[in-house]
């Protein structure tokens, strides 16, 4: 589904990733873990298509398609959702508003008809039921005087309501509270494990792994992945910390 090759890329005119390989199958569930600064968020912003972020060399292809060769939207309608580490608020914007708007141009853009107000309401309330999330909340601006695990659920809600073929999820576990981190990988789970979709779940803790089992397990340091294993690797990494194998 996604194959990254030998993917160089600068921030600033600062080489960030410096040599990046991954690939990501559909069915599967891949965990990147890594040292602050090591250009975890840096890969998202990349695949996402964010402007700033400069590819110098190499190659993501997705569902065979040049990725880097698209525009973030066309990225968004083939099927790529990026869950931001911080996600940005919308003043002015509904939450419903907003979704509708996504929902119905990647849509458009796929040849689809669009959704109805009611139609979306319903396809809203199923997501957000699912994560929890209170229906006044989608009605509010987006992420605007949310609080941080707010925001991260909220992120979900798009997700599902989005329903992409790949998900990359920049920390999502970040901010939430013991019972919001069960129900964020119990929609994670509902909404993306499934054979025709994969996930990149960037996180800095074992305990989101917990719930969502990744299938896959890569530590990126210094701008490459310089391990890969099994969930086993969270549980070592866990342990022992970054030094030896940073190293
Ligand atoms: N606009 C910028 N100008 C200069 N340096 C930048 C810029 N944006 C990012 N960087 C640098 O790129 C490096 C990688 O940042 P990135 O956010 O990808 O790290 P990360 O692996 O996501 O870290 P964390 O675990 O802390 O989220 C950092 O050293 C950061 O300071
Ligand atoms: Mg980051």
């Amino acid at each position: 589904m996604l194959r990254i090759e030998n993917l160089h890329a600068t921030v600033a005119d600062k080489p960030i990733l410096k040599g990046l390989s991954l690939a990501i199958n559909a069915g599967e569930i891949h965990a990147i873990m890594g040292p602050n600064g090591a250009g975890k968020s840096t890969l998202s912003y990349v695949l996402g298509g964010r402007p700033g972020y400069e590819v110098i060399e190499g190659s993501a292809t997705f569902e065979g398609q040049d990725l880097l060769d698209m525009e973030p939207h066309e990225r968004a309608a083939a099927g790529l959702f990026l869950g931001f580490q911080y996600p940005v608020e919308i003043p002015g914007v509904s939450n419903v508003q907003f979704l509708r708007e996504a929902l119905n141009a990647q849509r458009k853009a796929r040849g689809q008809d669009p959704l109805s107000g009611g139609e979306f309401l319903k396809v809203a309330r199923e997501k957000a039921g699912l994560l929890k999330m209170d229906m006044d909340m989608l009605k509010r601006p987006v992420n605007v005087g949310f609080s941080g695990g707010e925001k991260k659920r909220n992120e979900m809600v798009q997700m599902g309501i989005l329903d992409p073929k790949l998900a990359i999820l920049d920390e999502t576990d970040s901010g939430l509270d013991i019972d919001a981190l069960r129900t964020v990988g119990d929609g994670i789970n509902a909404i993306m494990r499934r054979p025709d979709k994969a996930v990149l779940l960037i996180t800095h803790y074992q305990r989101l792994l917990d719930y969502v089992q990744p299938d896959f397990v890569h530590v990126l340091a210094g701008g490459r992945i310089v391990k890969s294993g099994g969930p086993e690797l969270a549980l070592e990494l866990e342990r022992e910390g970054y030094a030896e194998i940073a190293a």
